[in-house]
């Protein structure tokens, strides 16, 4: 695991979008797992800017998307198929058939599931995975208690997910309780995770992901299991991180690093 500590939000999520530019440069039809929520905004910005400003190429990417709410429809505002679209996709040049979100309408949720695990597989796996975390330590909708081989499926979401992520519903009771997610083992076949944490509120879950046990408790803690993971954080997500002065000294002495 590779810690990069950046001093502002803007830094943190510039520092991810190289990460994600260098594997698409590298691999034109390179795979992308995508998050949704406030924390990748940055980063998405930053990849659009570099599209219209340095022709980043989106034409041979292929996207799969971590989760979505059970019960809203693509065109709901509070969908993520919505927010997908306007803070990535209707800016940069992804053909459509090439984007996948999992369906929060499908009739069969247990078989849209299992196609939605063979089509990344038929689309040669995930070459980079982007994630947040919650505030419990979910990764996607992996809740407390998910097991850490879980595949894509219908979860239903903490009581905490639903308070955090009642600032965007109208009212609480607005918050579908049911998410269909991949599943923690479903990320740990991703070749490269980067997973990104801003701000005070997410501190204790990324130290305990980070520093932790690795435990179904925080699911993000299961990514200390992947031989490729890198995590970007501001100055307040790392503000409770035992190691801090050694994830700095690891980055100055860097190889390579500018620094060094
Ligand atoms: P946030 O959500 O980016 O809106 O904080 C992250 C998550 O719950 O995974």
């Amino acid at each position: 695991m590779e810690i990069i500590i950046s001093q502002t939000y803007e830094q943190m999520s510039k520092s991810a979008a190289k990460v994600v530019a260098e594997v698409i440069n590298q691999k034109p039809n390179a795979v992308l797992g995508l998050a949704t929520g406030s924390t990748p905004l940055g980063l998405y910005k930053e990849l659009i800017r570099m599209h219209k400003e340095e022709g980043l190429d989106f034409s041979h990417v292929t996207t799969f998307n971590l989760d979505e709410y059970v019960g809203l429809a693509a065109d709901h505002p509070q969908s993520y198929h919505y927010f997908m679209w306007e803070n990535l996709f209707k800016h940069i040049n992804i053909p459509r058939e090439n984007i996948h979100i999992p369906s929060g309408t499908a009739r069969n949720y247990r078989a849209f599931c299992q196609w939605y695990e063979e089509r990344i597989v038929q689309c040669g796996g995930i070459d980079l995975q982007v994630l947040g975390i919650g505030a419990d330590g979910h990764i996607a909708f992996n809740e407390p208690g998910s097991s850490l081989g879980s595949r894509t499926r219908l979860k239903t979401l903490a009581e905490q997910t639903i308070n955090d992520n009642a600032r965007f519903f109208e009212r609480k009771e607005d918050v579908p309780i049911y998410a269909i997610t991949m599943g923690v083992g479903t990320i740990l076949e991703a070749r490269e995770i980067i997973l990104l944490a801003n701000g005070a509120n997410k501190a204790e879950a990324v130290a305990a992901a980070i520093e932790g046990p690795v435990s179904s408790m925080i699911t993000a803690s299961a990514l200390q299991m992947h031989p490729h993971v890198q995590i970007f954080l501001d100055e307040e997500a790392a503000s409770k991180l035992k190691m801090r002065k050694y994830y700095d000294w690891i980055q100055e002495k860097k190889p390579g690093s500018p620094r060094s």
